[in-house]
């Protein structure tokens, strides 16, 4: 018989009156806990002798009350395991208040209708249902090989520093993160993506949103207008309006965000949003002159450019681009990167390279927060990193995306060539692929998601409904198998029941 373990017990409170003995009071108070639900059937309680010195009493009470509860039905003692709350209770009042207090609540609730929400917690909760995130089927966008991670050698890490762990990895740590970890990070940025930098400025995160949040904290005031790439990546949205930004949408090419709009429209931003390396959704990478023309707005303008890397280690064709951070003179760029891709997203563990005279409100923002990163986690991924470890599975993971990346195109022309259009350049671990004119591509990634498969919507990544719907599909956590029988599903989904779109 399965059972819960030890828990905790709600606050006993015994009345120093003679006229109810204690072990009337103790009786009572458990065979009410129990039939109002707070002791769940199976839920381990203490031992007599725990619960008399927990409550300062001599044992007898204790022992007396157990024995009329035992005797009773509502426990149940097994000898060398303990006392537990019975399985079946013989009271068939069971549960019932605190069922009815639940279905009190509802009740309340359904009458009372909404309340009030701030501006932007409503705007937060402008997005359709995401039902396509509901599961880690093919083609779900951000999910790494995890059947290809390394676990055995993570794992011996992850012992090795835990342990007798020195009180540094146990206690309070810096706000910016762990010293070691923040070398490697610098050194690592530097040697692969050209970023300048020393280990004081890296701000280490939990991951990507928690960057870009603490970016849109420290940097931007309520109404302060925001370039955001068109398409753009929701989440960015999402931390923008938090603090009541205001987002101008501009428009994407073949050559990324097209800075010639930004100079005409958003002469007044605070900050420009870009993923130059691999453009989120769309894939293409930012022309160096595009580039060259941001930084020299941003510089005089006065504009930061919060620059998204979140895929850059995984390109295909060709070598990666130097980071914009690389080139600034400016101090102009906020340079983020995550190991949710390369590593595991559940890790969450993220970076931002912060200009130096930034680095003191980054680093209250953060304590403010949530103070700062797990110590452990970034201890074991600095040996991962030192060891060589990281380095080889990059290689590793970039033959198989890359594989993976080829057997979805060939899917996709074998079996949907007339439905869907790939674009995005070689790289990273999703692709798009543009539906027909007049397909509604929500409505094609409910009926896939109610297939088992997740395809984010592409209209959701636009600020303004696109004239062209799309999918985003992730290939990254996908075999061959899930790939192909992903396609015919998806091919499916596409069109309705009545056979329209
Ligand atoms: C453009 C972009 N930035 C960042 C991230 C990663 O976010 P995080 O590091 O918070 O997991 C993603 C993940 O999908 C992304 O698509």
């Amino acid at each position: 018989m399965k059972r819960t373990p030890a828990s905790y017990l709600p606050p006993i409170t015994l009345q120093d009156r003679e006229e109810i003995p204690i072990y009337q009071q103790l009786y009572d108070w458990f065979r009410r806990a129990i039939t109002g639900g707070q002791l769940r059937p199976g839920q381990r309680v203490p031992s007599t002798r725990n619960l008399a010195a927990e409550l300062k009493t001599s044992r007898m009470p204790v022992l007396g009350a157990f024995e009329q509860l035992l005797a009773e039905g509502y426990l149940e003692a097994f000898v060398g395991a303990g006392t537990y709350v019975a399985r079946s209770i013989p009271d068939d009042t069971l549960s019932r208040p605190a069922e009815k207090a639940r279905n009190g609540l509802q009740e309340t609730v359904e009458k009372r209708g909404p309340r009030r929400l701030s501006r932007r917690g409503v705007a937060l909760t402008n997005l359709p249902a995401q039902s396509w995130l509901d599961n880690l089927g093919a083609f779900r966008v951000s999910l790494p090989a995890l059947d290809h991670f390394p676990i055995g050698v993570w794992s011996k890490l992850v012992a090795r520093n835990s342990r007798k762990p020195p009180k540094g990895i146990m206690a309070y740590g810096d706000a910016m993160g762990y010293l070691p970890f923040r070398e490697a990070i610098a050194e690592y940025l530097g040697a692969v993506r050209g970023v300048r930098c020393e280990a004081s400025q890296i701000l280490v995160t939990t991951g990507s949103q928690q960057a870009l949040q603490i970016s849109a904290q420290v940097l931007l005031d309520p109404k302060d207008r925001v370039c955001m790439e068109e398409p753009g990546y929701p989440g960015a949205r999402q931390a923008f309006i938090t603090v009541g930004a205001q987002l101008i949408p501009i428009r994407v090419d073949h050559d990324g965000m097209n800075v010639a709009e930004i100079l005409r429209r958003g002469r007044d931003a605070r900050a420009v949003y870009v993923t130059p390396s691999h453009q989120y959704p769309m894939g293409m990478t930012m022309s160096a002159a595009r580039r060259m023309l941001l930084l020299n707005w941003a510089a005089r303008s006065g504009a930061w450019i919060i620059e998204d890397d979140y895929d850059s280690e995984y390109r295909f064709a060709s070598r990666p681009i130097a980071s914009l951070q690389g080139l600034d003179t400016d101090g102009r760029v906020i340079y983020i990167g995550t190991f949710s891709k390369v590593m595991f997203p559940a890790l969450r563990l993220g970076y931002v390279v912060v200009p130096t005279d930034l680095i003191r409100p980054f680093s209250a923002a953060r304590d403010a927060t949530d103070i700062f990163s797990s110590t452990l986690y970034q201890a074991v991924l600095t040996d991962f990193i030192e060891e060589g470890h990281f380095a080889r599975h990059i290689r590793r993971m970039r033959m198989l995306y890359m594989d993976r990346r080829k057997t979805l195109i060939k899917a996709i022309h074998s079996q949907m060539k007339d439905m869907l259009e790939v674009i995005g350049a070689e790289a990273g671990m999703h692709l798009v692929g543009l539906l027909p004119r007049g397909a509604n591509d929500v409505g094609v990634s409910r009926r896939a998601a109610q297939r088992g498969i997740s395809a984010i919507p592409l209209s959701t990544c636009y600020l303004i409904p696109p004239s062209r719907g799309g999918l985003i599909l992730g290939y990254g956590g996908a075999n061959s198998h899930q790939i192909h029988e992903g396609i015919s599903k998806l091919r499916m989904s596409v069109h309705r029941d009545d056979g329209r779109y």
